[in-house]
């Protein structure tokens, strides 16, 4: 997988006097089963999250609330993804390393992943990852 797969997918957002609604569904807007939801919160300022990859775990994320960057990077290329909407969803497959960062106060993250919690599919060494990533294991 590289930069090009990841993708910003535009959600359902019904503008209304009232106050606005979008939603997700599975399969559809997010390409695959949902098996796990979290939410990242109460971000003090200049912290960064994630600085990660995974081997199965697929992402979407969407910024329910504030802004934040999502840091994608292949191993060759890197791609900053601003999130600061919350009708827009960003899709993250397999095989990349993220890191989240700038979080604006009381931003809120909505994330969704394709697998159960598994730290064994976590790659946390980033020159493991770049390895990996030479080797065609990821
Ligand atoms: P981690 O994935 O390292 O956070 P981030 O990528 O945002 O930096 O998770 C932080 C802690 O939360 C870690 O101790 C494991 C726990 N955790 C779960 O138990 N279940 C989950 O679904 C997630 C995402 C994290």
């Amino acid at each position: 997988m590289s930069i090009k797969d990841v993708k910003v997918i535009e959600l359902p957002k019904f503008t209304d006097p009232r106050g606005n609604l979008s939603f997700v569904e599975q399969l559809n807007h997010i390409p695959f089963e949902i098996k796990r939801t979290y939410w990242i919160y109460d971000v003090p300022g200049g912290e960064n999250r994630g600085g990660h990859a995974f081997k199965q775990n697929q992402e979407f994320i969407v910024a329910l609330s504030g802004a934040f960057d999502v840091i994608v990077d292949d191993g060759k290329e890197k791609k900053v993804f601003n999130m600061n909407r919350s009708y827009y969803g960003l899709y993250i497959p397999v095989g990349l390393w993220r890191e989240m960062t700038n979080f604006s106060t009381n931003s809120l993250a909505l994330e969704f992943g394709s697998i159960h919690y598994n730290r064994a599919d976590y790659i946390e060494d980033y020159n493991e990852f770049l390895k990996m990533k030479a080797n065609g294991e990821l």
